[in-house]
């Protein structure tokens, strides 16, 4: 990987690119798009606009996070399943003080989630389910058996609240938010995160589709802290000064 800006390098390692500016509370949303701003492919998912810097740049993004904030939506359409580290980032994320892989974290309204998936069964860190407290209660009892239960807000899932207690009760300051779309547009319109990672894949796909982010309440200024390529792909890092979180 190479880095343009600030000061020209060759040979970046992803996992140093990938490095938060300090040690504090941060939210970041990872995020890939066609250079017409389409979120997904041909099949509906994102993995096929990404080439192998852009995943190298997601493992890195995670190996970094204590918890990986997923919308429902994103999780039933690509299949997540729990933080699986190499064993090269392991060692590097084990250096920086983090031993166990970061937590999955689900964003979801209705919980209508496999609780006999993967994500689940096979997760060393366990998974978190975000919800809000109109859901059914054998449900929201269900998820807390699978994993772990939060629940912020009565009838939709207060965000601003939920990120509080990820960090304050569950330990999970460093939040790596991978969308999609609508989880995206919830986090950037609550101004919640304080860093966007878009990386632009050299493509126009010309087809109809879930975008980047919808409408927001008013515009996010963003401010450029570095570009990294590889093979053509943009990974662009800003920083967004408005954020409250
Ligand atoms: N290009 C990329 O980097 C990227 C990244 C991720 C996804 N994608 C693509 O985006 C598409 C999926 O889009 P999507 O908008 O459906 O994804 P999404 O935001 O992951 O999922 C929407 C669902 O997540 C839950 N959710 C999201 N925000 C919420 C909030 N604020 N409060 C409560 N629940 C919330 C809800 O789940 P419930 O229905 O369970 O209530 C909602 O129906 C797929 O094609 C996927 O491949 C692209």
């Amino acid at each position: 990987m190479r880095r343009l800006l600030p000061l020209p390098a060759e040979d970046v390692d992803p996992y140093d690119a990938a490095r938060p500016a300090g040690d504090g509370p941060l939210l970041r949303i990872n995020f890939v798009v066609s250079a017409d701003g389409l979120a997904a492919d041909e099949d509906g998912r994102s993995g096929g606009l990404g080439g192998p810097g852009d995943h190298d740049l997601f493992r890195a993004l995670r190996a970094h996070a204590d918890g990986i904030l997923v919308g429902a939506g994103t999780a039933r359409t690509e299949g997540y399943g729990p933080h699986r580290l190499r064993a090269d980032l392991a060692a590097r994320r084990a250096a920086d003080g983090r031993d166990r892989p970061a937590a999955i974290v689900l964003v979801t309204r209705s919980l209508a989630l496999d609780l006999t998936s993967e994500v689940f069964t096979a997760a060393v860190t366990p998974t978190v389910v975000v919800t809000c407290a109109a859901t059914p209660a054998a449900a929201r009892a269900a998820a807390a058996r699978a994993g772990v239960l939060v629940v912020a807000g009565e009838d939709q899932v207060d965000l601003p609240l939920a990120v509080r207690l990820l960090r304050e009760d569950h330990g999970l300051a460093h939040l790596l938010c991978e969308g999609g779309p609508r989880l995206v547009q919830s986090v950037l319109g609550a101004g919640l995160a304080d860093e966007l990672c878009l990386t632009v894949a050299p493509l126009v796909l010309g087809a109809e589709g879930p975008r980047f982010v919808g409408r927001l309440p008013g515009r996010v200024p963003l401010d450029l802290a570095s570009v990294h390529d590889q093979g053509g792909e943009l990974f662009l890092r800003y920083r967004i000064p408005a954020a409250r979180g």
